[in-house]
């Protein structure tokens, strides 16, 4: 019947890249063009995430998309701050992200958070394009507000345009190395094989018509029947984060990329002592800037199809976990879909063991992250869970019997204060950092250090 008929859904396009190489500069660029061509009512911002449909897309393409060539809704585009990079990235029972754009500072290169980035990407399978980001900062840049890559390109000094190449070139070699084969955007046919990198500047809007073409291009050709899904179903999706929302206790901010939730369902939701069944209090959505002072932060709404994203009011969400999956109960047996989320947390769970290194990650995916890499250094995990470093913590690390083992790996969290003074009494060390290598190096200059 009508009710269940499938639906092509918005793809989820994650935004990647080292820190401060302009990823959210770049979401600013795309909703201000749509400000400027009189649509700002028709972008949305939510919850990290900005969906631009496709005659929004359209208009800032220019003659570069014809919307009747797509059928697909337009885009969800979602930041992903700093370290944060992992937990949208997780792509099981369904897909987060489709796609990804990979940004990186043209001048600057592949640096630490690009590698990580790059690693996930190909652990998860994403596909990806890269948008080689600020190149109106190549010295003597002519800028063109807006314009196509190559119209601007053209519009440069052969120095400058020799520049660029040769930053571009190094660009490609850096996505080599990590065994990707890449190329300038327009000359990549197959985007499966290929990599396709796209001159950007979020500051100028130059070259952001091509990457809005080459991003609606790729979901239509290779994602369009992932993207058939049924919109009516009960709704499934991904914790990107747990937040205190003034008026409404534990929150939980989601991105929904299968179904419908609406404003009173019955959801089951990852935690950390397993799942959660709740009810659904209320489905907020941030409101505009220049709404917030006269109505408040938040507008209420009755229901939220995929793909979205949407912060979710219910009780009992203090031990939700950012990463950890989300469904609408619906017509379905509690205990099935129960069940259902978790064997997907126990498909993430880490291997431990009874001797090794405590570890504490900020979300399941960044989690999963670093076990994957403290396993390939063959450094042993004795507990690994999402949360801040606390004294408990503590508790199971000064157990160890090895002394290079009393050590607590933190990554995107916080340290308890009470937890370090409490480390420093039971001589138990604490590693915290914002990139997983750095942090898996540290501790390996630490034990080697020991060892000497
Ligand atoms: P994190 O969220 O901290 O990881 O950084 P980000 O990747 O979101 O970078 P952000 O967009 O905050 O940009 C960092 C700085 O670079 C800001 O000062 C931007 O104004 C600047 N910037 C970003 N894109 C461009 C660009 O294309 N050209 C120039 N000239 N500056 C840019
Ligand atoms: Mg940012």
């Amino acid at each position: 019947d009508d009710e269940s008929e499938a639906t092509l859904r918005t793809p989820i396009v994650a935004v990647l890249g080292h820190v401060d190489h302009g990823k959210t500069s770049l979401l600013d660029e795309i909703r201000g063009s749509a400000v400027t061509e009189g649509e700002s009512g028709a972008i949305t911002q939510h919850i990290g995430a900005t969906a631009v449909p496709l005659d929004v897309i359209s208009e800032i393409a220019g003659e570069l998309v014809d919307p009747t060539d797509f059928d697909l809704p337009g885009l969800l585009f979602i930041d992903t701050p700093g370290h944060h990079s992992f937990s949208t990235l997780r792509s099981r029972g369904g897909a987060l992200a489709d796609i990804a754009i990979l940004v990186v500072d043209v001048n600057d290169g592949f640096q630490p958070q690009t590698l990580e980035a790059v690693d996930i990407l190909a652990r998860t399978q994403t596909p990806f394009i890269v948008a080689a980001n600020k190149i109106d900062t190549v010295p003597g840049w002519n800028p063109n507000d807006h314009a196509p890559t190559q119209q601007t390109i053209d519009a440069q000094t052969d120095r400058v345009e020799r520049d660029l190449n040769e930053n571009l070139y190094e660009l490609i070699g850096d996505l080599s190395d990590n065994d990707f084969s890449a190329d300038m955007y327009w000359r990549v046919q197959d985007f499966q094989n290929n990599i396709g990198v796209v001159p950007v500047s979020a500051e100028t809007g130059e070259g952001i018509p091509d990457l809005l073409t080459v991003m609606m291009g790729l979901s239509q050709r290779y994602m369009k029947e992932e993207m058939a899904v049924d919109v009516n179903g009960p709704a499934a999706g991904t914790v990107l984060e747990v937040t205190d929302t003034q008026g409404f206790g534990t929150t939980v901010d989601a991105i929904i990329y299968d179904g419908t939730i609406r404003a009173d369902d019955e959801i089951v939701v990852g935690g950390v002592e397993g799942p959660i069944v709740t009810e659904v209090r209320a489905l907020l959505r941030p409101r505009p800037l220049e709404e917030i002072r006269t109505e408040g932060q938040f507008e209420q709404v009755d229901a939220v199809a995929a793909a979205d994203g949407i912060k979710i009011a219910a009780p009992d969400l203090d031990d939700a976990m950012a990463g950890a999956p989300i469904r609408v109960v619906g017509d379905r047996d509690v205990d099935d879909v129960i069940e259902e989320v978790q064997a997907e947390l126990a498909d993430i769970a880490v291997q431990t063991g009874e001797e090794g290194v405590v570890v504490k990650a900020d979300t399941l995916g960044s989690l999963e992250a670093l076990a994957s890499t403290l396993e390939a250094e063959e450094i042993p995990i004795v507990r690994a869970e999402v949360g801040d470093i606390a004294p408990r913590d503590v508790r199971v690390a000064e157990t160890a019997n090895e002394v290079k083992h009393r050590t607590i790996l933190g990554f995107g969290v916080e340290t308890l204060d009470d937890a370090s003074d409490l480390a420093e009494q039971e001589g138990v060390r604490i590693f915290d950092h914002d990139v997983i290598y750095r942090l898996v190096e540290e501790y390996e200059e630490y034990v080697e250090e020991r060892e000497r």
